[in-house]
């Protein structure tokens, strides 16, 4: 593990907060992610006995819990729709009461920064009695978890500091595309684009991002300084990034936050919408961009106060703010940047301890 860090791992250096740190550390994680699974011609590539698991599975039980659980959901559809390989995602606390009906050749997969978490620990235990394999995707080598399951994929994040799980996240969005990928190519399934160059493009996006602090720090400021609650809302793909949202804002600002599919607002969530809730609505797909702006005309007629994040290609006057373009797999990937920033101004600017949230630990080994 030491091999891995140097003393700028774990210094804040002019950052004011680690938080701040790591989420400026995203390109560069990403760009080193990129490298590290990089066979010597350049391809993608993960250990073969991994890949041996994977072609052997039937089905793929992703098991998480919180930020990570959030990256397994979008791990699913990569996966189904690169690989086309049926995946579930369990939160690791749950699995044991509502355990689901098993396919033949289960792959398990656990996702967990710290590799540590009791919770998911408990379920790995509980597979390998049942002698299924399991890979571990963890930011932390030598790890619990990573030692108990038969194979490990690592983040190479470098160390996490902040409670707020942030380069984590999104390392694991890029791990979790390159073993579609790599699953896909095993399987003879073209995925029909280039994983490579458009994760380099998603490390630049993120590079734009992280300069455009200001204008997410007047948004926050605008929207997040004096509310008691606030919305997210997105479909597709964006609906599980706004679950992220969500989690990340109530972590460290104690904003009670909430994330919402568009098309169920109106099955009981639009009764909470007052005259100037925060309602943020994401529009990274094509396929949603119209559906996804017809919710935020339903909430700001009941008096919701809307902040629209949109990709370029699909803006509108409207906008709060545009995302660059990157391939639409791939738009968790920099959609959650503008909200982890919403977050930590909004946690800043109510003068909460952005690194250290009341209440919560940066990993739970208590089930
Ligand atoms: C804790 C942290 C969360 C994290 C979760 C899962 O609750 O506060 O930020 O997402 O554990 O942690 P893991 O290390 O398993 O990803």
């Amino acid at each position: 593990y030491k091999a891995e860090l140097d003393a700028s791992d774990i210094e804040k250096g002019t950052h004011p907060h680690y938080m701040l740190k790591e989420i400026d550390e995203q390109p560069l994680v990403m760009r080193k992610i990129i490298q590290k699974y990089q066979d010597n011609d350049g391809e993608l590539a993960i250990d073969g006995t991994i890949i041996d698991a994977i072609k052997a599975a039937d089905r793929i039980y992703i098991i998480a819990a919180g930020t990570s659980y959030h990256a397994g959901l979008i791990g699913k559809q990569l996966i189904e729709s690169m690989a086309k390989i049926p995946v579930e995602v369990h939160i690791s606390s749950e699995f044991g009461y509502n355990m689901p009906l098993l396919s033949e050749k289960p792959l398990f997969v656990f996702i967990s920064q710290s590799g540590e978490t009791a919770d998911s620990r408990a379920v790995l235990v509980q597979v390998k009695e049942m002698g299924h394999p399991a890979l571990t995707i963890t930011n932390v080598p030598g790890s619990t978890l990573s030692r108990e399951a038969d194979f490990t994929l690592l983040l190479h994040a470098g160390p996490e500091i902040a409670v707020a799980s942030t380069k984590a996240y999104t390392a694991q969005l890029a791990v979790l595309a390159i073993v579609a990928e790599v699953a896909a190519k095993s399987r003879g399934v073209e995925i029909g684009f280039d994983l490579v160059k458009e994760l380099g493009i998603v490390a630049n996006a993120m590079e734009v991002l992280c300069d455009l602090k200001e204008i997410i720090e007047h948004i926050a400021r605008e929207f997040l300084t004096v509310t008691r609650n606030a919305f997210f809302i997105g479909r597709a793909v964006d609906y599980y990034v706004s679950l992220e949202a969500a989690l990340k804002l109530k972590e460290i600002s104690y904003i009670q936050a909430e994330g919402f599919a568009g098309g169920e607002l109106k099955h009981g969530t639009i009764a909470l919408i007052e005259e100037g809730t925060p309602v943020i609505a994401l529009s990274t797909q094509e396929k949603v961009n119209l559906s996804i702006r017809g919710n935020v005309k339903e909430v700001a007629a009941r008096g919701a106060y809307p902040c629209i994040i949109s990709m370029k290609g699909l803006e509108q006057d409207e906008d709060s703010f545009v995302l660059p373009a990157v391939h639409e797999q791939l738009t968790p990937l920099i959609s959650v940047i503008p909200l982890q920033l919403l977050a930590y101004y909004a946690a800043l600017h109510r003068g909460c301890d952005v690194d250290k949230p009341r209440n919560l630990a940066k990993s739970v080994t208590v089930e």
